[in-house]
């Protein structure tokens, strides 16, 4: 085809580019946005570099000491752009109720005349030349291996090359994604703007951006339009945006599942492999659990990744769920991550990285608060300043962001899963959830029945820590991690996790287990009790017991609990007292606890299934008689 040529705008559309919707698409957003011209992505090896380059050019990208960390970068964006902006995401559904309660809204025609069409008082809608001066990235992207049954491909139209390279990482994406799609294939549209028009002859700076933000969804007609921020979820629309909110709206209209869940493999001795999938809400320790390491004692057993994150889950032929991760890579938060936390975290990261935000060594190398146990003696912070231990001893000052993070390729991760790449997905045997929970709620639980294990997820909750601004051990609930995330209203989301329990067992399937699981007992002396990291490994192989029927348990008022006897000891000196800590089952924080999840299903209103009322009903009765 050849390429259009608008006033003074090249689209400069590829020859093996046939779909003429997308291209007239990407038109419009063009003339609409202003770009001064259009680069569509290949997705080669030769791009990537070439545009790594031109971000050290641009001053975004400092290059890592190839010596110490070869064909990595760091970049540092604006002070103010670190993170997802949660109050301003949107849900627009023509009905407010369709996004429900947990959600921001606004009608989609206000929202269209705010970011597009222009507002009535006649100020412009927002995207309006919002690309002047800069070239407009066209990335395609498929999330999960190409043509897989249970893949969906996006383009993100973007005018922020850091973009165009993180995406790279992130997602399958280039030349082969268009090659997929064909003349009239689908795919979820995605506009994204740092919202930093530049003037003729005005020099741009190193993270452009725009003090106002929008990261906004139109479930009806699946189209993502974000403005302002170049960071992270923010900006790498495939990911939460896509992955996420528009798919789990896609999920509720299809049948499948959209999730916040990390998917491992475990291989026991005999090579008999099982599947999880694991919500966890952030800081839980979500990317140490999919790429644990099993303890000594453990022998023989094998823990392998197959995301870190985000799960795609949908029925197969035979009628099980099936789970794929729908991202390539990983965008973890590196505070924290060391060699003892996460070894093989640690081992993916020696080169072909992208670091935002973490400080930098005098020999160009990386660090983060946790990195090692002694800070060097002089590093650049995250804002470019010199950062000593002396100067945090006194002001407080972090060397790397909180929330600073790499962006990794999947292939990089030493115990990536065989079938990580499979289109077929692999089969859940369980789901699990968990908080981070002080007290109340024990080490591990089975629910009895798929409606009890939604209402487990559908409860859960986790502690907020310093790291957040507010009251510290306030129990904030994130029914199934997914409060940021999900792109409808919850209950109705609820309501699709049971009917799909229903669909599964009419069809004489036995839907996976759910366990409910807690790392964060404390002791009285406020001191974690449970060693967690690899250790968690015998907590996975009591539910992989369970699943064949070997492991034992006792009924609790919440489900099913491991009894002291019932998980493999080998090679860890855990006193029975020290489990009773964690298991141990205090009647008056369950009241407490329960009158919580009746608020909880209050403030979400009138559509909570009935079925998860009746739930905590049960709960109630079993905690009274116990009590009698
Ligand atoms: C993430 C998040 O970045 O959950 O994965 O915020
Ligand atoms: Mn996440």
């Amino acid at each position: 085809m050849n390429s259009p040529v608008m006033e003074g705008l090249r689209l400069n559309v590829p020859a093996y580019v046939r779909h003429n919707r997308l291209v007239a698409w990407v038109a419009e957003i063009a003339a609409l946005t202003e770009a001064r011209e259009v680069y569509w992505c290949d997705g080669s090896q030769e791009e990537y570099d070439r545009l790594c380059a031109q971000l050290v050019d641009a001053g975004t990208f400092k290059r890592l000491n190839p010596e110490l960390r070869p064909n990595s970068y760091l970049a540092l964006s604006d002070p103010s752009d670190v993170a997802r902006v949660e109050d301003r995401t949107f849900i627009c559904t023509p009905d407010r109720e369709d996004a429900g309660p947990t959600n921001n809204w606004m009608d989609p025609a206000q929202m269209r005349g705010i970011l597009q069409h222009g507002q009535p008082d006649g100020t412009p809608g927002l995207f309006r030349g919002a690309m002047r001066g800069r070239t407009m990235y066209v990335v395609p992207f498929s999330m999960g291996p190409i043509g897989s049954p249970i893949a969906h491909i996006g383009v993100e139209l973007s005018d922020s090359p850091y973009v165009a390279v993180n995406m790279r990482i992130m997602t399958r994406m280039g030349r082969k994604v268009l090659d997929q799609l064909g003349t009239d294939g689908h795919f979820v549209p995605c506009v994204h703007t740092v919202g930093a028009p530049l003037a003729a002859g005005q020099k741009d700076v190193a993270w452009p951006c725009n003090a106002t933000k929008y990261i906004v969804h139109y479930p009806e007609t699946q189209e993502i339009w974000s403005f302002g921020s170049g960071y992270g979820g923010n900006a790498l629309l495939g990911k939460k945006c896509f992955a996420l909110r528009i798919a789990s709206t896609m999920g509720r209209d299809q049948g499948w599942l959209a999730e916040h869940m990390l998917v491992l493999g475990v291989t026991s001795p005999d090579g008999r492999k099982r599947h999880v999938a694991a919500a966890f809400p952030s800081a839980c320790g979500k990317t140490n659990f999919a790429m644990l390491v099993p303890p000594a004692g453990y022998d023989g057993w094998k823990v392998t990744t197959i995301g870190d994150d985000i799960a795609w889950i949908k029925p197969g032929a035979d009628g099980r769920l099936y789970a794929i991760n729908p991202e390539a890579g990983y965008f973890g938060v590196a505070p924290g991550t060391n060699d003892k936390t996460n070894p093989n975290c640690m081992a993916s990261l020696k080169r072909d990285v992208i670091f935002t935000n973490v400080a930098m060594t005098e020999d160009g190398d990386v660090w983060w608060e946790g990195m090692t146990d002694e800070p060097p003696a002089r590093l650049t912070d995250w804002q470019g300043k010199p950062w000593t231990p002396q100067i945090a001893k006194e002001t407080g000052a972090k060397a790397a962001h909180p929330n600073a993070r790499f962006t990794v390729a999947a292939i990089h991760n030493p115990v990536l899963d065989p079938q990580w790449d499979d289109p077929h997905g692999v089969p859940i045997d369980a789901f699990i959830f968990g908080g981070r929970r002080s007290t109340t709620v024990p080490l591990a639980t089975e629910a009895r029945s798929w409606v009890e294990g939604v209402y487990m997820a559908a409860t859960m909750g986790s502690e907020t820590t310093a790291a957040q601004a507010g009251a510290q051990g306030v129990v904030r609930r994130d029914p199934f991690a997914m409060l940021p995330f999900i792109g409808y209203n919850m209950s109705d989301y609820f309501a699709h996790w049971l009917a799909l329990g229903k669909r599964l067992e009419a069809a004489g399937v036995k839907p996976p287990a759910i366990y409910c699981v807690n790392w964060f007992r404390k002791g009285a002396d406020g001191k974690f009790v449970w060693p967690g990291y690899g250790e968690n490994m015998r907590v996975l192989q009591w539910m992989l017991e369970r699943l064949d029927g070997r492991a034992g348990g006792e009924e609790d008022v919440f489900g099913i609990t491991p009894r002291y006897g019932d998980l493999n000891w080998k090679g860890l000196d855990f006193a029975r007292e020290r489990f009773e800590q964690v298991v141990h089952h205090d009647p008056q924080a369950w009241g407490a606890e329960l009158r919580l999840h009746d608020e909880l299903f209050r403030q979400l209103g009138a559509r909570v299934p009935a079925e998860l009322d009746q739930v905590r009903v049960s709960i109630e009765s079993r905690l009274a008689a116990r009590a009698a």
